[in-house]
């Protein structure tokens, strides 16, 4: 396993690869490496001859007053997983490579940015965006992977790959969740034992809105009221957004469909979590 933090040392090794006919699978995340992260490096691992996981803390896609200088940071760490799952590059550039002085491109998806997160979080999908883009520029992978516990990022992440015409497969892969159902993130290191708790209340309400469903709920607005009575058990729980909304096009739906995705955003003490799930599994 090689650590690259030169961009065209990265470039030129990829582009190396391609002439010699690899497949290049790329796992882009901003470290911390759960078991998350370890499934879509074995999917990448099964499908790429070549497998890359870039490790970018991405200034651009934090707000002010979010949690950059504190995001949880462990590259030691991060390698032995990396290693584990059979990575060939880490891909780690300093942000002022990726970011030189006078940076001024940028790449904006509209729509889909506007509500959900991209509500609470003006700006993040920008920077989410620009900073994939330039990942699959300087990586150059066949395919990339990524989880739908960050539903809407997928959904961003797909339609500029459509609407740029970027020669990338998008794999999303399912969300790996704790052994009590809380969804991985390397944001739950943030939760005290009370919040971590507390923070059940987001499995418990998709499990909650998937049992209505199964009874026959064909509306969403009598499951959104159940959700958020039960997210509001939680004394330190506060509701960004509960949601029902069409999965691909993220609109927010009355009935319940196929298409039908539960989302939700809550933050628990300091720490933002989201989760979601399709409320037919059929
Ligand atoms: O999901 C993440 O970890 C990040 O948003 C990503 C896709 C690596 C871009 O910085």
């Amino acid at each position: 396993m090689r650590i690259i933090t030169d961009i065209h040392e990265m470039q030129d090794d990829s582009l190396a690869a391609r002439r010699q006919g690899k497949t290049i699978a790329f796992v882009p995340t901003m470290g911390y490496l759960h078991e998350g992260h370890f499934s879509l490096l074995q999917e990448g691992r099964r499908r790429g001859d070549r497998l890359v996981l870039s490790i970018f803390v991405n200034p651009a896609q934090f707000g002010a007053g979010e949690d950059f200088d504190s995001y949880p940071r462990d590259l030691t760490r991060d390698q032995e997983v990396a290693r584990r799952a059979g990575v060939d590059i880490i891909f780690a550039p300093e942000a002022k490579e990726m970011y030189p002085r006078g940076y001024a491109t940028y790449v904006d998806v509209e729509g889909l940015t506007d509500t959900l997160c991209g509500r609470s979080r003006p700006g993040h999908f920008r920077g989410v965006t620009t900073v994939v883009c330039k990942l699959f520029t300087v990586v150059q992978p066949h395919l990339a992977l990524f989880g739908c516990k960050d539903f809407q990022q997928l959904a961003v992440i797909r339609r500029m790959t459509t609407d740029l015409n970027l020669p990338v497969e998008i794999v999303g892969m399912p969300i790996v969740r704790e052994a009590d159902g809380l969804a991985m993130s390397s944001r739950n290191v943030y939760l005290s034992p009370l919040e971590r708790q507390q923070a059940l209340a987001l499995p418990d309400s998709l499990r909650l809105a998937a049992a209505m469903v199964r009874d026959g709920e064909g509306w969403a607005e009598p499951i959104l009221t159940a959700v958020r009575a039960r997210l509001t058990q939680e004394p330190d729980a506060v509701i960004d957004y509960a949601q029902v909304c069409h999965g691909e096009t993220l609109q927010e739906m009355d009935a319940i469909t196929a298409d039908s995705v539960l989302l939700l955003a809550v933050r628990v003490g300091k720490t933002r979590l989201i989760d979601n799930s399709y409320l037919r599994g059929d």
